[in-house]
């Protein structure tokens, strides 16, 4: 008990770490030529890193045989949403000047802004469901089909960063990759047999 609190407790202050460096290179006037591109640019690459933890929690654990991970995974999305509202915030402030009305149109005529608010509302719910109060009263079996909807945000955040990246997508890509592989490690987790004859574990099999 007091490992899985000190675990949290390592997650958290380094989850914070981002931020902290971010508002000191602000402050410090060491952000660049455009302190709000550094801004929303940082804030974005976190989101992406944090939600990307998020769905590799379940593989790493099967793999590894590390069942103490699944502890801070809730943390990890709710790090992920925190970014991601950062991040929008970073947008509406400095993109839009909290101009809001303007933002309807040009998620319609800007596609990398469209798959950023994909990403980012079907992050809502999951938010929202992380309690375990909610857990709870959605029963085990609903919650976990909905908080599949971490694959759809995180392949719709994957197409919104390949999107805005004009000449090298090298970092999109290698995202998209890594995603692809968690992917597919679910499905084969899902369909494989629950018993292996030969062995005792079966890192695919489904919680
Ligand atoms: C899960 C949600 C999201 C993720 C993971 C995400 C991720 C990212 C990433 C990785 C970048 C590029 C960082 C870099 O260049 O190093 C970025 C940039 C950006 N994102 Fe997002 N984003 C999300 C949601 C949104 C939303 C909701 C909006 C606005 C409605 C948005 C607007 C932008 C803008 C304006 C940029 C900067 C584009 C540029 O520099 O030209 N993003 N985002």
């Amino acid at each position: 008990m007091a490992d899985v609190r000190f675990a949290k407790l390592v997650v958290f202050v380094n989850a914070l770490i981002p931020l902290a460096l971010l508002l000191w290179d602000l402050y410090r006037k060491q952000a660049g030529p455009n302190p709000l591109e550094f801004a929303t640019r940082t804030t974005g690459m976190m989101t992406l890193i944090f939600l990307s933890l998020t769905v590799a929690i379940t593989p790493l654990r099967k793999i590894f045989g590390i069942n103490s991970l699944v502890k801070v995974r809730r943390m990890l999305g709710l790090f992920a949403f925190f970014y991601g509202s950062l991040h929008l915030l970073t947008y509406v402030w400095f993109d839009r000047l909290f101009n809001l009305i303007s933002i309807g149109p040009d998620v319609v005529q800007r596609p990398f802004i469209l798959a950023g608010m994909t990403a980012f509302v079907l992050m809502v719910p999951l938010a929202i469901t992380s309690t375990n109060k909610m857990v709870k009263r959605l029963g085990g079996k609903q919650w976990a089909r909905l908080h599949r909807l971490v694959y759809v945000s995180a392949i719709a955040a994957v197409v919104h960063y390949w999107m805005l990246v004009k000449s090298d997508t090298r970092l999109p890509l290698t995202f998209g990759f890594i995603l692809l592989f968690l992917l597919a490690y679910r499905l084969f987790a899902r369909y494989a047999p629950a018993q292996q004859p030969s062995s005792g574990t079966n890192i695919f099999r489904r919680e």
